[in-house]
């Protein structure tokens, strides 16, 4: 069975995750970032695109000071065009796996599909063959977009913080083309909301997903 994928990402009232320069947003606070700890602790993998690596550098670790025993699961990056800088912090602690296609002769990285787009499918066959059965998915839009498009997308959780960024540049938590027609929308189904911090905690079940 593929890995169940969970979708986790941080949104303005409005609907932004950056700013429109892609500069990072500190969008919740210490509740919600508890509860994203605690949750990385759950999975086996966790996952961004290269514009976040890019954009935020992120550690994509479970910080000790929210969990007790932190687990460490593995770090994937999806990298086309083989940006990933040798010093970002991914690669501090842990273990990790760059994730590019066929075009690129890089040693050591995992290689699904050609082109501009890392193949889904290839990859879940490969998580799936190194025992990830959860996977999180943390960003940014355009890799959120394209799991929910391949129909990878189990659990979709947004937390939806008190404050506009506006802007039409700015990345919203699905970019990407988006829908081209009625039959591209993806129908979810609210599970549950929580205030947390002074914002909101939205869990959606992608539909037809029984
Ligand atoms: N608020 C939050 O919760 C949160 C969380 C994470 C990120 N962010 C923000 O999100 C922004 C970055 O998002 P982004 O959309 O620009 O970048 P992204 O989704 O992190 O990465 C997109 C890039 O990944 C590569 N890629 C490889 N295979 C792909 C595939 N199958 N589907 C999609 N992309 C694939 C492509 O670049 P190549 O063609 O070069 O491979 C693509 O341009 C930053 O501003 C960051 O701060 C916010």
């Amino acid at each position: 069975m593929r890995p169940k994928v969970i979708v986790n990402v941080a949104m303005s009232a409005d609907g932004k995750i950056a700013l429109p320069d892609k500069t990072e947003v500190k969008i919740s606070g210490e509740e919600d970032f508890e509860r994203v700890h605690h949750l990385r602790n759950t999975v086996d993998a966790i996952l961004v695109g290269i514009g976040t690596v890019l954009a935020d550098d992120p550690k994509m670790t479970v910080k000790r000071k929210y969990v007790d025993d932190p687990t460490h699961p593995l770090k994937i990056v999806l990298d086309s065009h083989a940006r990933t800088p040798p010093d970002a912090q991914l690669f501090s602690k842990g273990e990790h796996l760059i994730v590019t296609t066929e075009d690129n002769d890089k040693k050591g990285w995992i290689k699904c599909g050609e082109g501009d787009e890392v193949d889904l499918h290839q990859l879940m066959d490969i998580l799936e063959e190194r025992g990830v059965e959860k996977l999180l998915v943390e960003g940014g839009g355009e890799v959120i977009y394209s799991f929910f498009r391949e129909g990878l997308v189990d659990e979709f959780n947004v937390f939806v913080g008190s404050m506009v960024i506006g802007g039409q540049d700015a990345p919203t938590p699905a970019d990407g083309p988006g829908a081209q027609s009625i039959d591209d929308i993806v129908n979810l189904k609210l599970i549950s909301h929580e205030k947390m911090d002074d914002g909101i905690l939205l869990r959606y079940r992608v539909k037809g997903d029984d």
